[in-house]
């Protein structure tokens, strides 16, 4: 990974120190990352172009009628890709994310339907099953975040019918831990079984400075995934 610094503040560092955290400790880095605007100012220096590709990806699927689609912003922080739902002319949005600093900076943007404080990892979060006709995930599958686990509820919670947009810097395949040799297979997996069907994979150069990144569109085919969870690898599973 590049050294994508500030003088305050290193994505590369970011991802080094989150291996040795422990889930809650996790949390508390966004709580306090979301203070005063800092999360959003990083990200600006960064350049991330993952919140604009995954929801224009969003935005392509439904081409019409986007005020009455419902979506559901995974990992949503403090609504940067929510903002551009928003902008999209998408108008039914919420979000989960379990950082309540990173909510509270989402909250001021005056966005959302609702936004839950909780982890998306597999286990059943307060939403209905086939609640939502899209979803969208912008950077939340990377280095102590979201486990591969959470493909299954973030399935639960799409509709049939619906569609999944994911992005991710392409080389956490490969880079964390928990995804190596497991993310991947399980996408493949999901479509062997017809848990979904795959519409779009791409490659997006320099999706942050020297990064590539990885956009996949899923089309969502059952209610609940029919196949047992992967066992857990390590502190960022839900352990209650
Ligand atoms: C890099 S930020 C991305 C935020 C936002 N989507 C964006 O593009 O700016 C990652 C977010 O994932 C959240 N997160 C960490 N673990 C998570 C989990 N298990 N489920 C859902 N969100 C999680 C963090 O609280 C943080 O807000």
């Amino acid at each position: 990974m590049g050294d994508l610094s500030t003088d305050s503040f290193s994505l590369k560092t970011a991802f080094e120190e989150r291996k040795q955290m422990k889930r809650d400790e996790v949390i508390n880095a966004f709580d306090q990352w979301a203070k005063d605007g800092k999360y959003e100012k990083d990200m600006s220096f960064i350049g991330n172009k993952g919140v604009d590709i995954v929801t224009r990806a969003a935005s392509d699927h439904f081409s019409t009628n986007k005020d009455v689609v419902s979506v559901i912003d995974i990992a949503a922080g403090t609504g940067l890709a929510s903002q551009a739902l928003l902008k999209l002319g998408f108008s039914i949005i919420d979000g989960i994310d379990p950082s309540q600093g990173m909510k509270d900076e989402a909250m001021k943007k005056n966005i959302y339907r609702d936004y839950v404080v909780d982890f998306v990892d597999g286990h059943k979060t307060v939403l209905e099953t086939d609640k939502y006709d899209c979803s969208v995930v912008s950077g939340g599958f990377s280095q102590s975040l979201m486990p591969c686990n959470a493909l299954y509820e973030i399935v639960r919670i799409v509709k049939p019918g619906g569609v999944i947009c994911i992005e991710m810097i392409e080389s956490n395949l490969v880079r964390v831990e928990e995804f190596v040799n497991r993310l991947e297979p399980l996408w493949n997996t999901f479509i062997e079984k017809g848990v979904w069907k795959l519409l779009r994979k791409e490659k997006i150069p320099d999706l942050v400075i020297g990064e590539t990144g990885l956009l996949m569109v899923f089309e969502v085919l059952v209610s609940e995934v029919p196949i047992p969870q992967l066992p857990p690898l390590n502190n960022n599973e839900r352990t209650t």
